[in-house]
């Protein structure tokens, strides 16, 4: 049956090339601004210029050094900035660590309390968050989505532990997609990006049939859009504007929340993956496509009838047994993942059955034991997929 649900998205999008000039009508035009950063991208390609341009005469200050995996003693710090200079906006320049960086300031800045128990997982106490500060985003790297959802994922270096937390008011106030930006990205980062758009998409299509028609066909669409496009993207000597626009916006809505109403939700592969990284400092989507083919082979059965509708709609797969098809499903999704030249097992990244234990042990710590669309993927399932993934 079609599950009840809310559908909320309150994030202004502004697509196409040259735009940030618009950030004038989209900020107060008093406001204090604190502009959010990672390394050197940003500067070095000269969008930093663009954006304090677009912000014309408003007090300006800059936070430069959100890591990939943002870290919360790096994020505390612009907390105390935040506080500091009285700043009243925030604006994230960046992918979606800087967007999650800014998630997480936006909130903890307005935090009653200690800002680590708006987290749970064994950390926190995870209270409610009653609000937080405005913030914008510029987009330079379309993957996680962070750019139109609540969401935000934040690493704690000291207790070892990556996490994430959301509310009603951490979405982004705005959100600039200008696909021109991506040009600037290696190749690494493109296959990144298309695989955990890609995830995404899994982790709320590939559960069991609810009946929803609607959602089901916004994923198959989406899912065909990336196969379609993603080699191009990663492989083509000269960025195309079309594809990379495509791509842009596909991860955008691979988690915004259109592929959430009526369906279960699984997100076991993430919650695994952030294990990954968090111990081995594995890329985020390579973590997910290390482990996404041993998932579906582990959990076959759970997952029969959308494996079965995913083969035939999205590959094509009409012949042969049902296992036989839900085999050649989950090879497809391996070749295709393999083909942006990501590695779809453990043991590409030398981990052995001594990290599984490991790993088993932090998502134990942290509360991550009744995972999947049916909470019956215990830590024991959790073991058997990563030791089938290496
Ligand atoms: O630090 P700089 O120098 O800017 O380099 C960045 C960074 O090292 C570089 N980069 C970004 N835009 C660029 C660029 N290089 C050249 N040209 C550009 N235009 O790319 C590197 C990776 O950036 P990062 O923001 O870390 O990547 P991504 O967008 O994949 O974000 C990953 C983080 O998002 C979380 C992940 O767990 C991870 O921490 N996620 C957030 C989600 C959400 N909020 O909904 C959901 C996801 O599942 C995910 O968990
Ligand atoms: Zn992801």
């Amino acid at each position: 049956m079609i599950q009840p649900f809310d559908f909320y998205n309150p994030t202004h999008i502004v697509f196409g090339p040259e735009r940030l000039n618009e950030l004038d009508s989209l900020i107060p035009q008093e406001a204090r601004v604190l502009i959010l950063f990672g390394g050197e991208s940003a500067r070095r390609f000269g969008t930093i210029d663009k954006v304090r341009e677009g912000l014309g005469k408003r007090t300006v200050l800059e936070f430069a050094g959100v890591e990939a995996n943002p870290t919360y003693e790096t994020l505390m710090k612009a907390v105390a900035v935040v506080k500091d200079e009285k700043i009243d906006f925030l604006l994230a320049v960046g992918g979606g660590s800087v967007i999650d960086g800014t998630k997480f300031v936006a909130a903890a800045a307005e935090f009653d309390g200690d800002p680590i128990d708006m987290f749970g997982g064994g950390i926190g106490k995870q209270l409610p968050i009653h609000s937080a500060l405005p913030f914008g985003s510029v987009l330079t790297l379309p993957a996680t989505a962070s750019e139109m959802n609540a969401g935000s994922v934040i690493t704690f270096v000291e207790k070892g532990a990556k996490l994430g937390f959301g509310s009603a008011h951490t979405f982004p106030k705005f959100s600039f997609l200008d696909p021109t930006l991506t040009y600037t990205l290696p190749k690494r980062q493109l296959a990144n990006g298309i695989v955990d758009a890609f995830v995404h998409i899994f982790e709320q299509y590939m559960t069991y049939d609810a009946g929803a028609l609607v959602t089901d066909r916004f994923s198959e669409g989406l899912l065909q859009t990336l196969i379609e496009i993603g080699p191009r993207v990663v492989n083509d000597s000269e960025p195309d504007y079309n594809d990379r626009a495509n791509f842009m916006w596909a991860a955008t809505n691979a988690l915004n929340g259109v592929l959430r109403p009526g369906v279960p939700q699984d997100w076991a592969t993430h919650m695994i993956g952030h294990e990954i990284t968090n111990l081995f400092h594995i890329d985020h989507a390579r973590t997910l496509a290390a482990i996404l083919p041993a998932m579906l082979t582990v959990r076959k059965t759970q997952k029969q009838s959308k494996l079965l509708q995913y083969g035939e709609r999205v590959w094509g797969i009409t012949t042969g047994t049902d296992d036989e098809r839900i085999t050649a499903a989950i090879d497809k999704t391996a070749a295709f993942l393999e083909s942006l030249e990501v590695p779809t097992s453990l043991s590409a990244y030398d981990l052995t059955a001594k990290d599984v234990d490991a790993l088993v042990a932090n998502l134990i710590a942290h509360d991550q034991v009744k995972l999947s669309e049916h909470g019956d993927l215990t830590p024991e399932i959790s073991r058997e997929i990563l030791l089938a993934s290496l």
